[in-house]
């Protein structure tokens, strides 16, 4: 191949004056699209022709530009997202962000760095990160953790070190036949990103032991003790319990001291998912939910939910430096560090975790938190559980709603019950209103099923949210129910 042809050279720095413009623009249209939100419906889905034009095929081989490329953009995209901007948003666990979010994903992408190791002021900014966060969970300070992009990935690189410091250098560089047959154990509450971990990681699904929970949900600890001794007479090596701290449908707390004085005497790892719930630490009042936390070997938790940071950024801490760094940096010539230059910087990111090249996730997590303080943060935690605990209130007060589990932090799971029928009519009509709400557009909650109980469910991370919009909920709720219901009798 010959390279002679080539007469014009090119890159993508296009004219940076109109792409000034076209930002400038991006930027106040985006402004005023947050501003506005609360005016619009939670969600809509694209309609049909949007669809279409999303699934051509044909890819643009010549660009229109910036400007035309945006316009798309304002067409077929920003009107129908998810909707978890908006204040009635309260679907799954999803944090809304803000402008000031936002603004710091901008300032990442302009520097564009790669935090894999490398002697930058990037690679400074996650280590000071990790270390406010450790002094939140009262961590101590010489911990390892590393910034991933999802409470799944937290969860994921912390089992691994788990894994591997049970099996040893022999998992590690033999693979699972070296080692003894693992068993993990957690409750039937637990999210399933632990069990893609158990999957990936080789232990197998089965062999994360779905241990019952007990009426409000918490792990049953009885239960739990009588699963280890039973692995360990068939010649099963139980290495981790997995403790939820809020776990996905309700936001409950297993008892994290009792878990951890089993894995003291079982000689497991403790590893607590805390994906929103750990948050729970920033607050004075509520802090003492989640006592014991300090005491794991390693804690999992997002930042894009319940701190309300731009999506994607989640945190991993994990107490034993040593056995994280085993885990993750097998030998690599191209990647000497270097008494000078580049490669010369203390901190090793890309020896923590499967990524080797990363964004600078840490840099928006920095500078938010320099902006609100972590002292914003727990107000909007603490606001949050508030707010659950009024909307419970409305539910209980209502003779046709039932709340089908206590509040206990920052979810509520109800379901409409105007008069008694059976089980299976009542799992139909809920399914049904649930999707009717969410097309009417006045708000996103999302199900889980209870003791098979179809429940329409909230778990409340939303900063943009007021007191009101929970009593309009309610209102609105019994309005779509209420239609729904006198429909059917017609
Ligand atoms: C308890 C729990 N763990 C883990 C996860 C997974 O987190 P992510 O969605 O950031 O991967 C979730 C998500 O809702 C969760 O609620």
């Amino acid at each position: 191949m010959t390279l002679a042809g080539i007469k014009t050279e090119v890159g993508l720095d296009d004219d940076m004056e109109r792409t000034a413009a076209a930002g400038h623009r991006m930027l106040d249209d985006t402004i005023e699209f947050l501003s506005s939100v609360r005016d619009r419906r939670v969600w809509t889905a694209p309609p049909e022709d949007v669809k279409r034009k999303l699934t051509n095929p044909s890819p643009p081989i010549d660009g229109a530009g910036i400007e035309a490329a945006y316009d798309d953009f304002k067409q077929l995209v920003r009107p129908y997202t998810l909707g978890n901007i908006h204040p009635r948003f309260w679907g799954w666990v999803i944090g809304a962000s803000s402008p000031a979010g936002m603004l710091a994903d901008m300032l990442a992408g302009g520097m564009n760095v790669n935090v894999w190791g490398a002697e930058e002021s990037a690679a400074y900014v996650e280590a000071q990160v990790l270390q406010w966060f450790k002094s939140v969970f009262a961590y101590p300070a010489d911990a390892s953790g590393l910034l991933v992009s999802s409470g799944s990935m937290a969860n994921l690189v912390a089992l691994t070190v788990a894994r591997d410091a049970a099996g040893g250098a022999a998992l590690i560089d033999e693979g699972l036949h070296a080692a003894p047959h693992l068993v993990a154990y957690c409750s039937t509450e637990t999210h399933n990103s632990n069990d893609k971990a158990a999957s990936i990681l080789g232990i197998g699904r089965r062999n994360l032991r779905k241990i019952a929970a007990d009426r409000d949900y918490r792990i049953d600890t009885d239960a739990l003790r009588t699963a280890i001794a039973e692995d360990r007479t068939a010649g099963r090596t139980p290495f981790c319990i997995i403790a939820n701290c809020g776990t996905v449908n309700t936001g409950q707390i297993d008892d994290l001291r009792a878990l951890r004085r089993i894995a003291d005497e079982e000689r497991l790892w403790l590893h607590v998912d805390g994906a929103f719930g750990a948050l729970l630490a920033l607050s004075p009042s509520l802090r003492p939910l989640v006592a014991g936390i300090e005491q794991a070997d390693s804690i999992a938790f997002d930042l894009h939910k319940w701190m309300n940071m731009p999506y994607d950024v989640a945190c991993v801490l994990i107490r034993d430096a040593a056995a994280h760094g085993r885990s993750f940096s097998p030998p690599a010539n191209y990647l000497t560090q270097l008494d000078g230059g580049v490669a010369s910087g203390p901190h090793h990111w890309g020896h923590l975790g499967p990524d080797l090249s990363r964004g600078a996730r840490g840099l928006k997590v920095w500078l938010l938190l320099k902006t609100f303080g972590f002292s914003r943060f727990a107000q909007i935690v603490e606001q949050n559980v508030a707010q659950a605990h009024h909307l419970g209130s409305l539910i209980e007060a209502s003779a046709e709603l039932e709340l089908l589990t206590p509040v206990v932090t920052n979810c509520v799971c109800f379901r409409y019950r105007p008069s008694p029928a059976d089980e299976d009519a009542l799992n139909a009509l809920n399914r049904r209103l649930l999707v009717r709400i969410q097309e009417s557009g006045v708000a996103v909650p999302s199900s889980t099923v209870l003791r098979g109980a179809f429940a329409i469910r909230l778990a409340i991370v939303n900063q943009r949210s007021r007191m009101h919009d929970f009593d309009e909920f309610i209102r609105d709720v019994l309005q779509i129910a209420r239609a729904m219901t006198a429909g059917a009798k017609e």
